[in-house]
């Protein structure tokens, strides 16, 4: 049996139980910004459960695509997984826990084989929120699960809820013994030695919580969580997900491709590739904050282990390729996505192999310089300049130290960035005044690019050009500036192909405090100097540019693309304004 078989028997049991089968909700939600992926079946039907009429009915089944980031750095190892798909079935106020249970014993062992003997179940043991689940423990043994196979645990194991707010419940889980011996006498499901792997969750959900603590909802609903990859492994009798067919083919490519073998960076590459490709695939998109964060550190990642294992990036495009080929069974909207899937990875990593090479050949210098004075912990000061001056990632900076044998002091840094992004938001609250809509990865991009503008107007005009406005939104740049004349197509020309010419060059962006009469004395730019506190941000890109300024801007030019002037016409009485474009 294939996971695809798993998935389709799963669907066909629970309609043929009363169930409607609805598609998987998209892993990016809807309407629904505080959570940055679907990480459960229950999201999208959270108004349901709540009590809303589903247009469906009572029974629900799915397969639902999704996310967890919470270990991201443990995937690499034999279990964890970015990406997963979670198959489920609910009772909204319809069924409750006699015949959830009935129902997922009867699939566990009839339709999937699995011997009585080798499942174990646990249920609540019971608090002052909510009593003993003796219920759910008698319909087991009512079923025939052996009384020795029953466990009681508390609200760590077996109450489940998505994140602090929200419906709730206890869980009965089920576990899978795959026949290891018990690491002590006292080995039991809740252990995690590996000897029982959990496989199904079915939540019972009544309550509901918030910070005042928990009531009863209006229905008795059923939410059940199975992991598909895991049990496919299990059923198949393999050690890992990557044994499997959905993994064994990248899996073995990148073996015959890799100049050595290292099991884990092949992991790494082969999960990070499926995930980022689901995210773009339903939308995603590669940026600084959020949920585009976790995606261009996925893509990342899989660079640098693709490096690690020296496998030419130029193989990347097959590998996506071969992915798809492997996946696009359970996943048709692979093949439908294709391009931007490549277009979208492909551009990504060229922009981090820059980042990259800049980085690297910074570090190289601070591993220099430690070692002259002979410590082996390099502080989060230097991590947090790698970051912040050449978008150097500190999980980078960390994999690289680890490899030479240093540490970095990743306390500090988190101290640092935490202050930077306070900063930034002081900044960009600034400027939310002065015009800047939002804070999108286009507009920190336009707002860079106005930077640039500047300087080049002061080469190609006079140096005395200065900026009179500027007014930016997602889609393009507007900037007026102090001239006396209508540009010639020529100066037009040339402070393009500067601009341009400069985000080729991938010049770092700097920022730096300082008082405010030493960064005018060293010849920082500014608007309204009387406007500024005492003391303020310069924001340096290369050496073509330094200018006081809130921020926030990108780390480095090459994320700008391709600027372009669409227009230039006069504003008022000596100033003109170029309006402009950026073309990823
Ligand atoms: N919502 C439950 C889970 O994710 C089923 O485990």
């Amino acid at each position: 049996m294939k996971a695809i078989d798993i998935r389709n028997k799963y669907l066909k049991f629970f309609e043929n139980h009363g169930h409607k089968v609805i598609p998987s909700a998209p892993l990016i939600p809807e309407n629904d910004p505080s959570v940055l992926f679907t990480t459960a079946g229950m999201q999208p039907l959270v108004p349901y459960l709540l009590g809303e009429r589903h247009p469906e009915g009572t029974r629900l089944t799915d397969y639902q695509k999704c996310v967890r980031t919470v270990d991201i750095d443990e995937v690499g190892d034999n279990r964890h997984l970015t990406y997963f798909e979670m198959l489920g079935n609910w009772s909204l106020g319809d069924y409750f826990k006699e015949e959830s249970i009935k129902m997922s014993f009867e699939f566990l062992t009839k339709e999937l084989g699995i011997p009585v003997e080798k499942l174990s179940v646990t249920v609540f043991a019971g608090d002052e929120d909510a009593p003993r689940d003796e219920e759910s423990a008698n319909i087991w043994k009512s079923v025939g699960m052996p009384e020795n196979h029953i466990y009681y645990f508390g609200k760590d194991d077996n109450w489940w809820i998505a994140g602090e707010e929200g419906p709730c419940g206890p869980d009965t889980e089920m576990f899978y013994d795959t026949g290891k011996e018990p690491c002590s006498k006292d080995c039991n499901p809740s252990c995690g030695c590996g000897k029982y792997v959990e496989i199904w969750n079915n939540v019972f959900m009544e309550y509901y919580k918030d910070k005042n603590g928990y009531t009863k909802l209006k229905q008795q609903n059923v939410d059940t969580g199975l992991g598909l990859e895991r049990m496919n492994m299990l059923l198949q009798g393999k050690e890992t997900p990557y044994d499997t067919e959905i993994f064994a083919p990248i899996m073995e490519k990148l073996q015959t491709l890799a100049k050595h073998d290292e099991i884990s960076s092949r992991r790494i590459v082969a999960e990070h590739l499926r995930s980022s490709m689901m995210i773009i695939s339903d939308g995603g998109r590669p940026s600084n904050v959020d949920r585009g964060y976790v995606l261009r550190r996925l893509i990342r990642r899989m660079t640098r282990h693709l490096n690690k294992l020296e496998i030419d990036l130029s193989e990347l495009l097959g590998l996506i390729d071969l992915n798809i080929e492997t996946l696009k069974e359970m996943y048709p909207e692979l093949e439908k996505n294709k391009d931007i899937i490549k277009q979208v990875i492909i551009e990504e990593k060229d922009k981090f192999v820059k980042t990259l090479s800049h980085g690297e050949r910074e570090f190289e210098k601070v591993i220099t310089k430690i070692k002259a004075e002979g410590t082996k912990k390099i502080n989060g000061q230097v991590v947090f300049r790698l970051y912040d001056t050449y978008g150097f990632p500190p999980e980078v900076t960390s994999d690289l130290a680890r490899e030479q044998g240093y540490e970095i002091d990743m306390q500090e840094f988190e101290k640092l960035f935490k202050e930077h992004q306070a900063k930034s938001r002081m900044g960009s609250d600034k400027k939310f005044k002065g015009g800047l809509a939002d804070q999108s990865e286009e507009t920190i991009c336009y707002h860079t690019a106005t930077h640039l503008l500047n300087a080049a107007l002061k080469i190609v005009i006079n140096k005395d050009v200065h900026q009179k406005g500027s007014n930016i939104t997602a889609e393009r740049m507007r900037f007026d500036f102090s001239c006396d004349h209508k540009l010639t197509d020529e100066e037009k020309q040339k402070v393009e192909d500067l601009v341009n010419e400069w985000i080729k060059q991938a010049l770092p962006v700097k920022v730096e405090e300082m008082k405010k009469e030493e960064a005018i004395a060293s010849g920082a730019e500014c608007m309204f100097i009387e406007k500024y506190p005492d003391i303020v941000t310069v924001y340096s890109i290369g050496d073509v540019s330094k200018e006081l300024c809130g921020g926030p801007h990108v780390k480095n030019t090459s994320e700008l693309g391709i600027f372009k002037i669409k227009k230039e016409e006069a504003s008022s009485a000596g100033v003109r304004r170029i309006k402009a474009i950026l073309e990823k």
